[in-house]
């Protein structure tokens, strides 16, 4: 089963993009559900049509889905989110914490997500398009479910034993609020399902696709983005360039756009140089409705298949060396000083500019330390070394 993201900055084409990309996948026979996780719905838009919040096939194997932000969830999710807060803040737990609790998005993100991992594994569908919200929730959205395994493995535990042990005696006074089992076991469960989730898109079959439109504010996000997808394991297949003015200018002011996008463009065909860029041009009226969308699509894609799974690895690989390994985290574009680097017991704590993940190290870094690491050619590369049992 193949899915794929749809993200960029706000009004570049990320909706027409994905619903055209779905509409095509239907019409060669596939499978295909369509489903945003923007609460600015616009899939009814683009499709021409009302849509409600279960899956609704609008023609044969395409079916659309906007997700609704039930208010039942919102209210549970968020007394799980206030009562994290409350008890980390009480409890002045590692500095860290705080940071990355942070990142724990709103109900919206959570509900889309696991909605996502039912479609995923329900074996309904032979592709999934997923419409995201513009690039700095969508990798708030893909971030989530590391950050929230992070916090279970830390703190989770402890939590537990402390409020089982403590509760009787504490269960009126004020200042740390006293959960019950009941939310545990639903942080435990959210857990279990949003680790799921990951799995699924950083596995080979997702990838995430940047939409973009020629122009210089708009690339940079999506340079931006680029680089944090990969630091989150997730593997981005191609750049839609959108709106691309037809080269026929027929005044000054035309002309003067078609000369700044041909410069822009120029420099994603550079910026973006290992990935398939696809081009599609502002079309005189906004494409609405299967036919258009579809015709949107072909154009893009222009005879290349839009559901090629791309090959080579992921952005992260490890290789042995003599006496240790070396772990490669692809990060296009950064360089030594936007990258920070720790190491916390097993897990390795990367920073790029704003964004940070939380690495567990994989068993087979194990005994291992860190002996060194280096940015270069938009790649990280941590050295590490077998600690030598010592000899007695
Ligand atoms: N190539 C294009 N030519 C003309 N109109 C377009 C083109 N791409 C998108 N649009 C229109 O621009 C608007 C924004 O596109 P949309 O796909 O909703 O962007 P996003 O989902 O990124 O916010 C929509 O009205 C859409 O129909
Ligand atoms: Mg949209």
């Amino acid at each position: 089963m193949r899915i794929i993201l749809f993200t960029g900055k706000g009004g570049v084409g990320k909706t027409t993009a994905a619903a055209g990309t779905a509409t095509l996948a239907a019409r060669r026979g596939q499978r295909t559900l369509v489903m945003s996780t923007d609460a600015a719905h616009s899939l009814g838009d683009a499709f021409g049509q009302r849509l409600g919040a279960e899956p609704t096939e609008i023609e044969p194997r395409l079916w659309v889905q906007q997700i609704d932000a039930q208010r039942r969830f919102e209210r549970s999710w968020g007394e799980i989110q206030h009562y994290l807060m409350s008890v980390l803040d009480a409890a002045g737990v590692d500095p860290i914490t705080a940071e990355e609790l942070t990142v724990i998005p709103g109900a919206e993100e959570v509900l889309a997500l696991l909605e996502l991992r039912t479609h995923a594994l329900s074996g309904r569908w032979d592709v999934i398009v997923v419409d995201c919200a513009p690039t700095a929730e969508t990798l708030r959205l893909l971030a989530l479910p590391e950050a929230l395994g992070w916090y279970m493995t830390r703190v989770f535990p402890v939590e537990r034993r402390v409020v089982k042990a403590l509760k009787p005696v504490l269960s009126r006074a004020a200042g740390v609020p006293m959960p019950g089992d009941s939310v545990f076991d639903a942080v435990e469960g959210l857990h279990r399902d949003l680790q799921e989730v990951q799995e699924i898109l950083s596995g080979p079959e997702s990838t995430v696709r940047l939409v973009l439109t020629p122009e210089t504010v708009v690339v940079a996000e999506a340079r931006r983005s680029l680089t944090t997808l990969s630091l989150y394991g997730y593997r981005v297949d191609g750049v839609i360039a959108n709106r691309v003015f037809p080269e026929d200018a027929g005044d000054a002011w035309r002309e003067g756009w078609v000369l700044a996008q041909r410069r822009v463009l120029a420099e994603v065909g550079q910026s973006f140089a290992a990935l398939p860029i696809w081009r599609s041009s502002y079309q005189p009226g906004e494409p609405v409705g299967p036919d258009a969308l579809a015709g949107f699509a072909d154009a893009a894609y222009d005879g290349a298949d839009p559901l090629a799974v791309p090959a080579g690895a992921g952005p992260m690989t490890i290789a042995r060396t003599e006496g240790g390994a070396v772990l490669r985290i692809d990060l296009p574009f950064a360089t030594r000083e936007d990258v920070d680097l720790a190491r916390h017991g097993e897990e390795l704590v990367v920073t790029v500019g704003s964004y940070r993940r939380l690495l567990s190290l994989p068993a087979a870094l194990a005994r291992h330390e860190v002996s060194g690491a280096r940015v270069e050619d938009g790649s990280l590369q941590v050295r590490f070394r077998i600690v030598q049992a010592a000899r007695t």
